[in-house]
Parts: C-alpha cells; sequence; structure tokens
C-alpha cells in the first residue's frame, strides 16, 4: 500500500524516531513487547500461578482518563463541531502539532521506537468494518491494541494495494535526547495534551497521554468521534453502545443495543446472567461498548462490535456484579491502575467484600484497610482498568465476529440519575425514541476527569464522543428511521432505562445487575405484542404485574418508587430540556421542541 508506506516514512520524517517496528500481531510479538515492558518497569507481570500471563501497568498520576478539555474536533467551520465539542481551525491546530515553529510532534519520538499498528474495527473484510493504522512511540499501545482490535499482517492483506485507512497519530509526547534515559515506567507529557481529529480528511492526532481512549486511538477516536462523521455521510450509525443477544426458553434469539454514559455498567449488562426463575434463558455478548450499525437490503439494522476486546472499569466488577468478566480475567490480562497484592496478584475496590490485609496502591504506596479507613487512600484508582480479549468471555456471543452483523430489534438509552426517570418506558414511536436518547442526563463518573456525581446532558451518552454536530446528529438519527420507514420497513422500538433510582435511605432502590433480565423479558415481550403496560406522559411503563418477578421479593411499593413519574421532578426536567435545546438551537430538529410539548400537554403543564 504505496500511500501507507509514504505516510509512515513523512511521520518518522516529522517525529524522528529511533527505529521502527511493523507491528505484525501475533502472539510472538506480544510476548516480546511485554517482556520488554517487563524490562522497563513499566509492567510487572503477575504470579503465573494466580494470573497466567497478565500484567499490571501503572500510569503517571496526571495520565488516568479521559481529557475531555484537551479533546478537540477541528472540522473546517465552528457548527461542525457543534457547541457540545471544544473546537479549533485546522489550520491553527496543525500549525501547532506539526507544521509551526515548535510544533508539538517535530521530533516528538526522538530516542523512541515508532510502532506501526495495522487495526481493523470489525471483523476483517466485513462491509460495516474499517481500517486504521496507529503510529505510537508506547509499547503498551501496540499491546492494548492487540487485545482490542483485530490487529496485525492479516489488516495489510485485507488493505492490499489501494485500500482506505484511517491514520492514527500518537505519542506520549516525551522525547528523549541523545543519551537520555527515561526517568519514569510510564512516559507521558503531564501538562501538554491534545487529543485531535480532523472530521473532513478522517485524521486523527492524539499528543501527551498514553491512557486508554486517550491512546488506543480505534476505540473512543476512530469507531466514535470519526465514524460518526462516516456514518453520517454514508447512511449508518455509529454509537457508545453495547450489543447483546438474548435467548428465551422457546430458543428464540433477539438482539439489543443499549447506549449508557462511560462506567454506568454497560459491559456488566452485557454480560448478564439472568436471575433465579428464569431457567432456560440466555444472555450473550456481541460487544460492551461500541457499536457499528448499518441498514441492511432487507430493512433490518445490522450491528457489529467495532472492537474485538473489553477495556473495562475493574473497580466494581466482582463475582456478583459480573461473573462471566471476573471468570474472564482469570489470564491473559492487562491491568492498569489497580493494587498489587503481596502475592503477585491484583486487587480493586469491592472485589471481594473483605480486602486483602495489606496491598501496594495504584501509586505504589503501602494499603491497608486501616489506612484507607484514616485517609479515604482508594487501592485501585476509580478508573482502574483492565484489557482482555473478547476470546476470553465465556458468554462470548457465536455471531460476535460474524462480518454481516447482528440484526438490532431493539435500542436501550439509560443514564444514572439517582431521580425522575423511570426504570423503564417504552418510545411510543421512533421520534419519541430519539427524544429520550437527545434529552438523557447523567450523574458524571470517573471515567473522564472532572468533578463527579453532577447531572450532565449526555445526548445518547455520546457527550464526549460525537464527531460533528449534536443537532446534526439527532436529525441523522431521525433520518435513518424515516428512510426505513418510508420504504415499509419497521423500526426498532426504543427503550428509556434507569437502573440507578436512590430511596430516601441514599441506597439503590432496583437490585440491578442480573435483575435487569426482568425489565429486559419485559421489552421482548412488548416486541412479540404479549406483554402490557400503561401509557405516561414520557412514553409506554410497565404496571407492578407486567414484570415477571418469580425469584425477586420487590414489593408494589418499591416498584413505584422506580417506576413514577413526579410532576414537580418532571417540570424541572424539562426545564432542563430546554436549556440543552437553547444551547443546540443551531439545526436541532423541529421534532425535539414538538415532542416535549407533547410530554407537557400530558403532564398537565
Ligand atoms: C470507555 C469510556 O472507556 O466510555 O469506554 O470512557
Ligand atoms: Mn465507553
Amino acid at each position: 500500500n504505496t500511500k501507507l508506506i509514504a505516510w509512515v516514512a513523512e511521520m518518522a520524517a516529522l517525529t524522528q524516531p529511533k527505529d521502527i517496528v511493523w507491528c505484525d500481531g501475533s502472539t510472538e510479538e506480544y510476548d516480546r513487547l511485554c517482556a520488554q515492558l517487563v524490562a522497563a518497569g513499566s509492567f510487572k507481570k503477575l504470579n503465573p500461578e494466580l494470573r497466567p500471563n497478565s500484567y499490571l501497568a501503572i500510569t503517571d498520576p496526571s495520565d488516568v482518563a479521559r481529557v475531555e478539555d484537551r479533546t478537540f474536533i477541528c472540522s473546517d467551520v465552528k457548527e461542525d463541531a457543534g457547541p457540545t465539542n471544544n473546537w479549533c481551525e485546522p489550520a491553527e491546530m496543525r500549525a501547532k502539532l506539526q507544521t509551526g515553529e515548535g510544533a508539538l510532534f517535530k521530533g516528538c519520538m526522538k530516542g523512541r521506537t515508532m510502532y506501526v499498528i495495522p487495526f481493523s474495527m470489525g471483523p476483517l473484510g466485513s462491509n460495516i468494518a474499517h481500517i486504521g493504522v496507529e503510529l505510537s512511540d508506547s509499547a503498551y499501545v501496540a499491546v492494548n491494541m492487540k487485545l482490542m482490535t483485530r490487529m496485525g499482517k492479516g489488516v495489510i492483506d485485507v488493505l492490499g494495494a489501494d485500500g482506505e485507512f484511517v491514520p492514527c497519530m500518537h505519542t506520549v509526547g516525551a522525547p528523549l535526547q541523545e543519551g537520555q534515559k527515561d526517568t519514569t515506567t510510564w512516559p507521558c507529557n503531564p501538562t501538554v495534551k491534545y487529543i485531535v481529529h480532523y472530521p473532513a480528511t478522517r485524521e486523527i492526532w492524539s499528543y501527551g497521554s498514553g491512557y486508554g481512549g486517550n491512546a488506543l486511538l480505534g476505540k473512543k477516536c476512530f469507531a466514535l468521534r470519526i465514524a460518526s462523521t462516516m456514518g453520517r455521510d454514508q447512511g449508518w450509525l455509529a454509537e457508545h453502545m453495547l450489543i447483546l443477544g438474548v435467548t428465551n426458553p422457546q430458543g428464540q434469539k433477539f438482539h439489543v443495543a443499549a447506549a449508557f454514559p462511560s462506567a454506568c455498567g454497560k459491559t456488566n449488562f452485557s454480560m448478564l446472567i439472568p436471575p433465579e426463575g428464569y431457567n432456560g434463558w440466555k444472555v450473550t455478548t456481541v460487544g460492551d461498548d461500541i457499536a457499528w450499525i448499518k441498514p441492511g437490503a432487507d430493512g433490518k439494522l445490522y450491528a457489529i462490535n467495532p472492537e474485538a476486546g473489553y477495556f473495562g472499569v475493574a473497580p466494581g466488577t466482582n463475582t456478583l456484579t459480573n461473573l462471566n468478566c471476573m471468570n474472564s480475567l482469570n489470564r491473559d490480562v492487562i491491568f492498569t491502575n489497580v493494587a498489587l497484592t503481596d502475592d503477585g496478584d491484583v486487587w480493586w475496590e469491592s472485589m471481594t467484600d473483605t480486602p486483602p490485609a495489606h496491598l501496594i496502591d495504584w501509586q505504589g504506596k503501602d494499603w491497608t484497610p486501616q489506612i484507607a479507613k484514616e485517609t479515604g487512600a482508594k487501592a485501585a484508582h476509580p478508573n482502574a482498568r483492565f484489557t482482555v480479549a473478547a476470546t476470553n468471555n465465556p458468554a462470548l456471543d457465536p455471531e460476535w465476529d460474524n462480518p454481516a452483523g447482528v440484526a438490532i430489534d431493539a435500542f436501550l438509552f439509560g443514564g444514572r440519575r439517582s431521580t425522575t426517570v423511570p426504570l423503564v418506558t417504552e418510545a411510543r414511536d421512533w421520534t419519541e425514541g430519539v427524544y429520550m436518547a437527545a434529552t438523557m442526563g447523567s450523574e458524571t463518573t470517573a471515567a473522564a476527569f472532572g468533578a463527579q456525581g453532577v447531572v450532565r446532558r449526555d445526548p445518547f451518552a455520546m457527550l464526549p464522543f460525537m464527531g460533528y454536530n449534536m443537532s446534526d446528529y439527532f436529525q441523522h438519527w431521525l433520518d435513518v428511521g424515516a428512510k426505513l420507514q418510508a420504504a415499509g420497513h419497521k423500526v426498532p422500538p426504543v427503550y428509556c432505562v434507569n437502573w440507578f433510582r436512590k430511596g430516601a435511605d441514599g441506597k439503590f432502590v432496583w437490585p440491578g445487575y442480573g435483575e435487569n433480565m426482568r425489565v429486559l423479558e419485559w421489552m421482548l415481550g412488548r416486541i412479540a405484542g404479549t406483554a402490557k403496560g400503561a401509557e405516561n406522559a414520557f412514553g409506554i411503563s410497565p404496571n407492578y404485574e407486567d414484570i415477571n418477578w418469580s425469584g425477586l421479593n420487590f414489593s408494589q411499593e418499591q416498584f413505584q418508587s422506580v417506576i413514577s413519574m413526579d410532576k414537580a421532578a418532571w417540570a424541572q426536567e424539562l426545564k432542563l430540556h430546554e436549556e440543552l435545546f437553547s444551547q443546540l438551537a443551531y439545526h436541532l430538529p423541529v421534532e425535539m421542541p414538538a415532542t416535549k410539548a407533547k410530554i407537557e400537554q400530558r403532564l398537565g403543564l
């Protein structure tokens, strides 16, 4: 691929690495790079008896989460990035990063190896998949990309002589001068970070961070921000959604795509184990974070998981919240920013009821339950992660790698809301569904830098991941539905869910996790036309008797407290929708205020 060869040469001239390694994606290469990271002190090999073939990486304390305030969409005109994104004129950003005097990428890889990392987002050769090539001076990135994507030589074969790829430039931004050695095991630039996207030319430039979504450029940067613009141009959807398969005792299988903001349980939901009383039901994982969805010739929406692994939040994961995930993590894992046990294994908050008596915390300090009690020190960083290949998941869906994707039967949208939003409502039609998704709010989590627990509007759970104007994106969703319906096809029903309502005692009322199966069953019943529901101001909700309660003690009163709609709270909520709409006034589809007016009317406001 002459374009690839020329680009690698051009980027090497710009960044001046000491050498270049073309990754082939082999196990031998993975092992070699991991051994190299161990020798450099960046990885600690975990006890092979307890956690075979697994490693722990500890980052610089400045580099522990996505940096939304340093993330830019450099579209040609500001309006195309929209009010929810940071924007900078492309020429100005290019001067800063590439071309100007002292541009950050000039010589940024000095003293380091440049890894050429070819990857496919989606099954190799799928008509929904796309190829990217990441150039990175981080071996940590190379090995994570091996687990997270289909990476290596096979991708070069699919690319062929003239295939297209998305160029993804990444540097930790810590060049080494002649004779200089790293003084840290996590080289990065603690103060200067840029995560930059040029939608017009489909390029990604990431500077200064080695962490997760900032550095594994196939994930948020390509599969969401750049892909969302590709989807807009080409008539498909790139979404922050898990995809799961659910099979009922009659053997019928459905596929559900569900959007939740970061750290709201997408991985847990995608690996759900049906609770007691659900014999014969099975949930299988197609994906846990991202879905690419394309209309098929038959009018159905087909989804693939563009990723091939999970980069999940460790704290809170345990055998009760996600047994399948815990079983996925028994071997072949890269852990980042979790705590180290004295016998060379890992631990994080809530992994076990009783914490170990002593740990080395994620900052390398001694940690005991007593120290935690006195100082509040966390053993693992709240955004500590595991990276593991999807093939480790015992609940992996047999269709997960099917190039054709799976047909989506329902869409779910859910935020983390301790009040106001009911456990589940079904949109009356596509437009109401788009409204529900567009106005979704959620309390912020540790997945991004910034204050936590603050409700912010997070339309479609895409706020940090939109590659273009949010209002145009709402319009795109409306258009995708309208086009299918105009051709005589049915669109999947849309549901709004909230597992997170709290009672007066401040505790979650809904037990969540496996019990979410009950809500899922109600939805499937609605699709089949067998489950009843009651109209409310905001869609259709189940009555107490419409949910299968076998095996769970959950009273009418408890149910009321998670399903009810409080008029005063909704009057307040709708004011927040109004605020969002005034922020997004440019190109806001008229259907949004029109749907809001209908809700107000139903509420008698
Ligand atoms: C993620 C995120 O890492 O959403 O998936 O932050
Ligand atoms: Mn995510």
